[in-house]
């Protein structure tokens, strides 16, 4: 497995990243699939506080008795901002909470049910409206140097989110963690539509990838896999664009002896951003098949062959 450098720390983390978003209730079953991904060789692991309501984290605390001495080996990654319905009132809503009280209080939760003292990288879920930034800086600072968290990121976010936060914090952000696939490019697709009439395709995201590049912040690709659409997992209703890109994965996988899996990952992982992209399989062999992505090399002109096939038409 090909490590890199997450930001601008000290950090070297898997390209794949493990996400326990999924990852199973039964412990057993919990350890299996996180030493599946161990032997791989992916040594970064994404939870949030709301995984499961916190069950996620709780159940992969069993690894530390199953695998004495791993913590200070692997870098593991959590999330706080998001708020449940009905949540600590019955009548509020499902919201976001970057205030200072909650981010603290959501990271000491996060530590309790992960049995750790600490987290490496800490990610704001998504933007808060209300943000403000003095108090994010305010929960940062407690929690860095209490020895909480070691470093800091957001999901989610805009670059000029990204900026207002910046602006006030005393560290920098390291990550960026955002839903990026084949399917669902925005945030490439962006950057070939500048300027472009009759879109086929809405542009969102414009300028995001830039901005991460410009200021070291590792971008992060969550549901990488397209949650399988392009594997093996095609929706019965799938449209033209999604079953032509699923057929171009297929055919170059078979041309290069590969899984589709890790087809698909190489596509991300090909771009000069140095993303890592976050896997949500649980399936022992799935996570086998997706780790093959660092070993795969795509020419400029296959990684094109596949954005096209994605973005579903020629480019501009
Ligand atoms: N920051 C955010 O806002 C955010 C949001 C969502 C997720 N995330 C993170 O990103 C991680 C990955 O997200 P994701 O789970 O959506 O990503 P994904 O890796 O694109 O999809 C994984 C899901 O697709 C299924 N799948 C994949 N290939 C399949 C196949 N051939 N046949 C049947 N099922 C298949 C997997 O089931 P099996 O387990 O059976 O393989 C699993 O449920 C999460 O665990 C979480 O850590 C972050």
């Amino acid at each position: 497995m090909e490590l890199q450098r997450i930001g601008p720390t000290p950090l070297e983390g898997s390209r794949i990243v493990f996400g326990c978003m999924t990852l199973s209730e039964d412990t057993r079953e919990a350890i299996t699939a996180i030493q599946t991904a161990l032997d791989q060789g992916i040594n970064v692991f994404d939870h949030a506080d709301i995984y499961g309501r916190g069950q996620r984290e709780a159940t992969f605390s069993a690894i530390w008795d199953a695998l004495p001495g791993l913590r200070d080996k692997i870098v593991i990654q959590s999330k706080c901002g998001i708020r449940f319905r009905g949540t600590p009132d019955p009548s509020s809503p499902g919201r976001y909470d970057f205030s200072r009280e909650h981010i603290v209080e959501s990271v000491e939760g996060s530590l309790r049910r992960l049995k750790t003292d600490y987290l490496d990288i800490l990610l704001l879920h998504r933007p808060d409206p209300l943000v403000e930034p003095a108090e994010v800086a305010e929960a940062f600072t407690t929690l860095k140097q209490s020895g909480k968290v070691r470093y800091f990121g957001v999901s989610n976010h805009s670059g000029p989110q990204i900026d207002l936060l910046r602006r006030t914090l005393p560290d920098p952000l390291i990550a960026n963690q955002m839903e990026l696939n084949l399917l669902h490019n925005h945030l490439v697709n962006a950057g070939v539509s500048v300027n472009q009439d009759n879109l086929t395709w809405p542009v969102r995201g414009e300028g995001t990838l830039e901005y991460c590049r410009l200021h070291d912040i590792t971008l992060q690709a969550w549901s990488p896999l397209a949650r399988g659409h392009l594997s093996g997992n095609l929706p019965a209703n799938a449209d033209d664009r999604t079953v032509r890109a699923a057929e171009a994965v297929a055919q170059m996988a078979a041309a290069k002896g590969v899984s589709r899996e890790a087809i698909v990952l190489a596509w991300l992982l090909r771009h000069p951003a140095r993303m890592q992209a976050v896997i949500g399989t649980t399936n022992r062999e799935r996570i086998k098949a997706c780790c093959q992505a660092t070993e795969v090399q795509l020419s400029r002109e296959e990684w094109y062959t596949l954005f096209i096939a994605g973005r579903g038409g020629p480019l501009p």
